[in-house]
């Protein structure tokens, strides 16, 4: 039987996910679109009656305000707010800032789709003359952690994955255990990285998975922590496979 209950969300549309650049680490904003998807979340999430003891995010601003966008819509503006770049975006290296269907246009859409999908094949470095180099690797709130020699210049999901899940078995799992009621505000594929762990998908089967903008989903949890109940979005049906599609193609030159 359940015993736990978790949400998560990937952010809205962000305006790089709207003009479909590479964004990784790049901190974008939410588009007009982004910003109502997030205000919906939230309204879905007070319709169902959902409140929260904590909060987690990355250290991006795309999760944060769409976090802080539910959390208001639910009336619960100040709960605690926990924020690691453990749960940021998986760094896309130097297709940082590239059109994903130009990026296809020139290198074929199956590399785009092994860059984009792969689980263990890394896209090229983030060199130093990157256009973002620097906006990113000085960014003040980096300052501290990552320590230089874990910050990372490119991942792949794999590497994603080694970063994220020490965050949620040393700090998200004990605060389930203790009862806390959870949602995490985060991106593609560092919740993807989430996801294959606790639904313990393969390697390949991962690869199949786009996760929709701004549509929260729920995790049912046995005291074991293993799912009773998967990815159980709260949307219709339809609008989740549409927005998934939408992901997808992301990658299909124009
Ligand atoms: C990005 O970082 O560009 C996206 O938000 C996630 O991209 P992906 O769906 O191409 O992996």
């Amino acid at each position: 039987p359940a015993k736990y209950k978790i949400v998560m969300i990937r952010h809205g549309e962000s305006e790089w996910n709207q003009k479909n650049l590479f964004c990784g680490w790049f901190d974008a904003d939410l588009s007009d679109k982004g910003r109502q998807e997030a205000v919906a979340a939230g309204k879905a999430l007070k319709a169902e009656g959902y409140q929260f003891d904590v909060a987690h995010t990355s250290v991006l601003k795309r999760a944060q305000i769409t976090l802080n966008s539910i959390l208001k819509e639910i009336g619960q503006p100040d709960i605690p707010i926990e924020k690691t770049w453990r749960l940021n975006e998986r760094h896309y290296g130097g297709l940082t800032g590239l059109n994903k269907a130009e990026t296809a246009a020139k290198y074929g859409e199956a590399q785009v789709q092994i860059w984009r999908r792969s689980f263990d094949v890394p896209p090229p470095a983030m060199e130093k003359d990157h256009p973002y180099y620097d906006t990113i690797v000085n960014d003040p709130r980096y300052a501290a952690d990552p320590k230089p020699e874990e910050f990372p210049m490119y991942e792949s999901l794999k590497l994603t994955i080694e970063r994220t899940l020490p965050y949620w078995n040393n700090v998200i799992v004990p605060q389930i255990k203790e009862g806390k009621k959870i949602i995490i505000a985060a991106h593609g594929n560092s919740l993807r990285g989430i996801v294959k762990h606790l639904d313990d998908l393969s390697d390949a089967a991962i690869m199949e998975l786009n996760l929709p903008t701004g549509i929260p989903f729920v995790y049912e949890l046995d005291e074991n922590l293993k799912p009773v109940d998967s990815m159980v979005f709260l949307g219709d049906e339809e609008t989740v496979k549409k927005a998934m599609a939408t992901v997808a193609a992301q990658g299909k030159a124009k």
